[in-house]
């Protein structure tokens, strides 16, 4: 079987020009959407994910604020900026970039977030919303993957899909969003991880395969069921003497192999990737519209 690539880079080119006109008439009604990034410390891929997040901002006519705190920070100075965030009325939404460095406590950080403002969708409050079905944003990366599933027309009714990882914030509300009701949704669940026993014996039952679990070309196609669609999320650097870098990236999924077996299939790099800045940019969009409409 030939698969079709399923990209980033045009879904999310399609949910842009949406993001576009919302913005537009928010503009029009005297609302500018903000988003603020923290960024504590100099992680360097931190530091580019931070940067790609104002740029997109920026190139959105949103109101963009990038704050750039010291490795030293302490918790009670970090504590501080987020009462500041969540009392400023130009930032609708804001996240503080994770990881943070080792002695700062990330969970305490996380509840200080107004939900109202969550656009990473962290909070448990926020987390508890999606879970129920009633959620006013939902994480990113999960939420870009449904959107490919919807946008590039992979039926998700009554499919199994087998979730690989159980990560906070990826395999974990995946699952979530796919049990729900409701359009790209509406799917047979399983979530299979390092403890799990016969991984391969569930995987190779699965109509959609989503795989965040960080093992580069982890799954394999003896792993896959001929003509399932196969969402990966991993980024892994790997080594290639073949490159001037001497590594390259590749994704949980051994693409090569896997690609002919499988209906549909997200290549590394520009598949899942893409989606992520996008979705928070959607996040930080609506976070805008309720405030304006003087829900939140
Ligand atoms: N670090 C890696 N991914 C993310 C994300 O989605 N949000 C935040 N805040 N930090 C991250």
């Amino acid at each position: 079987m030939t698969s079709r690539l399923i990209l980033g880079k045009d879904v999310s080119e399609e949910i842009y020009a949406e993001l576009r006109q919302r913005i537009g008439a928010l503009k029009a009604k005297g609302t500018v959407p903000g988003l603020a990034v923290v960024l504590v410390g100099d992680d360097p891929a931190s530091q580019v994910y931070v940067r790609k997040k104002g740029e997109m901002c920026e190139s959105l006519g949103m109101h963009s604020l990038t704050v750039t705190m010291p490795a030293e920070t302490t918790q009670e100075q970090l504590m501080e900026k987020i009462s500041e965030l969540n009392a400023d009325p130009s930032v609708h939404g804001f996240l503080v970039q994770l990881p943070l460095p080792k002695h700062l406590d990330e969970k305490q950080v996380i509840n200080a977030i107004l939900p109202s403002k969550d656009v990473d969708c962290f909070h448990p409050e926020n987390v508890g919303r999606m879970l129920i079905g009633e959620p006013s944003f939902l994480p990113a990366t999960p939420a870009g993957i449904q959107q490919m599933l919807i946008r590039s027309g992979v039926e998700t009714k009554g499919k199994h899909v087998v979730v690989v990882g159980r990560s906070n914030i990826v395999g974990k509300p995946m699952a979530a969003m796919m049990v729900q009701k409701g359009l790209g949704a509406d799917s047979t669940v399983t979530v299979v991880h390092s403890r799990t026993e016969n991984l391969a014996g569930i995987t190779r039952q699965a109509d959609i395969l989503i795989v965040a679990i960080g093992k580069p070309r982890f799954i394999t196609a003896d792993m896959v069921k001929e003509g399932a669609a196969v969402i990966d999320v991993g980024t892994n650097r790997v080594d290639d003497p073949s490159r001037p870098s001497g590594t390259r990236l590749v994704g949980d999924v051994d693409f090569d192999a896997v690609k002919d077996k499988a209906s549909a299939i997200t290549p590394v790099p520009g598949g899942v990737g893409p989606m992520t800045i996008c979705m928070l940019m959607a996040n930080a969009v609506r976070a805008a519209e309720l405030s304006a409409e003087g829900k939140r």
